[in-house]
């Protein structure tokens, strides 16, 4: 479980990110999918990373100092409709390059709306991470708001049409920020890594 979580940074560039000395794990997903909640639900500080209801919060890379033993970043989401073209490109260029260059990344969680069919952002955003070789897990969020037969069902559907994409069947999470779900899964998982 972690004990300690701080802020340190908040960058465009992934170039002028925190050395890369530690085992990193950042979080992704589209937009409002849960992440700055998910972040704030493992630190156990709900004012950690910045949420909000409206999708579009997260805007920048921001890096956060766990337990002095690693990173979690907490990325913005895609798939937003409501921001410029420019603004979208420049996004996914920043978003790109930090996970194309960022060598202490150990994984990237992909988080997946647990009520939704699979979405084809969500397709092609795990494509891309195959094709550029980025290393992730599935983390199924808001879990709370439906009934666990429900959420299952979700993640069955999921792995069928993601089966092309992955050699082997993903590693996944369930999780909701509202109850803490998965979080003992979750973290056991990464701080398993970070031990190695
Ligand atoms: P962007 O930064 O805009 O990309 O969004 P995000 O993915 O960081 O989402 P954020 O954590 O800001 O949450 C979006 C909304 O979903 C907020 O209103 C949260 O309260 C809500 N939310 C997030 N996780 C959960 C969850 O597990 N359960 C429930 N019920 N609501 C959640
Ligand atoms: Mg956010």
């Amino acid at each position: 479980m972690i004990k300690k979580a701080t802020f340190l940074i908040s960058n465009t560039d992934h170039t002028k990110c925190p050395t890369p000395d530690k085992p990193e794990f950042a979080f992704i997903g589209r937009s409002n999918v849960g992440k700055s909640s998910l972040i704030n639900m493992l630190a156990n500080n709900k004012n950690l990373a910045k949420t909000s209801g409206r999708p579009g919060k997260t805007q920048l890379i921001n890096h956060f100092l766990v337990d002095e033993r690693w990173y979690m970043v907490d990325l913005p989401g895609y798939g937003f409709a409501k921001v410029s073209k420019s603004i979208k490109a420049d996004w996914e260029g920043m978003i790109q390059s930090y996970l194309n260059n960022r060598e202490n990344l150990v994984a990237l969680c992909v988080l997946i709306d647990s009520r939704l069919e699979p979405q084809k952002i969500d397709l092609e955003f795990i494509t891309w991470c195959g094709e550029n070789g980025i290393p992730i897990v599935l983390v199924f969020t808001k879990a709370d708001k439906q009934s666990w037969p429900k959420t299952q069902s979700t993640i069955a559907k999921f792995i069928k049409a993601s089966k092309a994409i992955f050699e082997e069947a993903p590693l996944y999470f369930v999780t909701s920020a509202e109850n803490g779900k998965g979080k003992e899964e979750l973290t056991g998982f990464i701080e398993e890594q970070v031990e190695d």
